[in-house]
């Protein structure tokens, strides 16, 4: 870690921690501190911005307000209360997670312990005994990556954010108070998602500026440098298939890691068709959307039943229109099949 800003350390505290009391969003997870909350708050905050999570979090919140409750759920229901966040097996994992806390004595208060725990990474683990017990574990994702870059005008061409944190995580451990570090970490995001942001960092009302060599030498948004992902361009053909008011829907199985259980309108492949014999049927819509490094094209053509080949392939549903509401679809499924529905 650079000499400077070691020695600086005890100073930059003091200036984040102030700044964070006075500035901190009112956030429900903070105004209602406890080991559940804040559970709850950082697994739907991975990849996921605050203002999207607020209303499910309240939902949430009101549907099960303990770890017990959520461990009696059913797995339909807390999917259900999910979709529309994305990356589902982040509520199947929860849902194990509160399962496995349930069953124990009590919960685990080490980091170490915590990563045993299903979807639990560095990072949760991190926040999660931080913020609920006061452990000195300092948080290092992207938003903090990014702080870190800009602090010590880090020019390395880092692979992705991954290899950045793993670098830059032994001076986020020597920033870390330890008097305090779960509000320390909250205010390393804060300033991450309110200050010191991807484009446009607001240097000007930094509480850290004076420590920044990035803002000082100019140009802190170009850091950190990270090497630009390559994207894939991908087509998907899917299947729009209506019978005496059904809707033909595939269920993902039991074991997918990224969707399970959710419904989603068939690809021409879960169909049982070659996209060739799908793309004969007129093209109702087509969607782009990007997942990860991949840039989708969709493709959405009508067929009629008789289309379908006579054994129908594993996963398909017949889904009478007024029960798709009690169904999880992911996100953009439950826009296009209402989109498609209305018009
Ligand atoms: N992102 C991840 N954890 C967070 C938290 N506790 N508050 C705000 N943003 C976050």
């Amino acid at each position: 870690m650079p000499s400077e800003l070691t020695q600086l350390a005890p100073a930059f505290r003091a200036a984040l921690l102030g700044w964070y009391r006075r500035h901190a969003r009112r956030l429900p997870w903070r105004e209602r501190p406890g080991l559940y909350p804040t559970v709850v708050s950082e697994f739907m905050l991975q990849q996921t911005q605050v203002k999207t999570v607020l209303p499910y979090f309240a939902r949430w919140l009101e549907e099960w307000p303990d770890f017990a409750a959520l461990a009696a759920a059913p797995e339909e229901r807390v999917l259900r209360l999910w979709e529309g966040l994305g990356y589902y097996s982040r509520a199947r994992n929860l849902h194990r997670l509160a399962r496995a806390v349930a069953a124990l004595p009590e919960p685990p208060r080490t980091p170490e312990a915590w990563r045993e725990l299903p979807g639990v990474g560095p990072y949760t683990a991190a926040a999660i005994t931080s913020i609920a017990f006061g452990h000195p574990a300092a948080c290092v994702d992207g938003n903090v990556v990014r702080i870190l870059a800009r602090l010590t005008a880090d020019r390395t061409a880092y692979r992705d954010s991954v290899a950045a944190a793993k670098a830059l995580r032994p001076l986020a451990e020597a920033l870390l108070d330890h008097t305090g570090p779960g509000d320390h970490n909250q205010a390393m995001m804060e300033l991450g998602a309110t200050v010191c942001v991807p484009r446009a960092p607001a240097c000007l009302t930094c509480p850290v500026r004076e420590f920044c060599v990035g803002a000082r030498q100019g140009r802190p948004e170009e850091l950190p440098r990270l090497q630009p992902r390559q994207l894939e361009d991908r087509t998907v053909v899917r299947v729009w298939c209506r019978r005496a008011g059904a809707l033909l829907l595939h269920r993902t199985p039991e074991g997918s890691r990224r969707l399970a259980r959710v419904h989603e309108l068939p690809s021409a492949e879960q169909a049982g068709l070659t996209e060739a014999t799908a793309r004969r049927g007129p093209l109702l819509a087509r969607k782009r959307r990007g997942i990860t490094r991949y840039r989708i094209t969709e493709l959405i053509h009508e067929l009629p039943p008789a289309a379908l080949p006579t054994h129908a392939a594993e996963g398909l549903v017949w889904v009478q229109q007024d029960e798709l509401d009690a169904l999880t679809l992911s996100g953009p499924h439950r826009r296009w099949v209402r989109e498609l529905l209305a018009g």
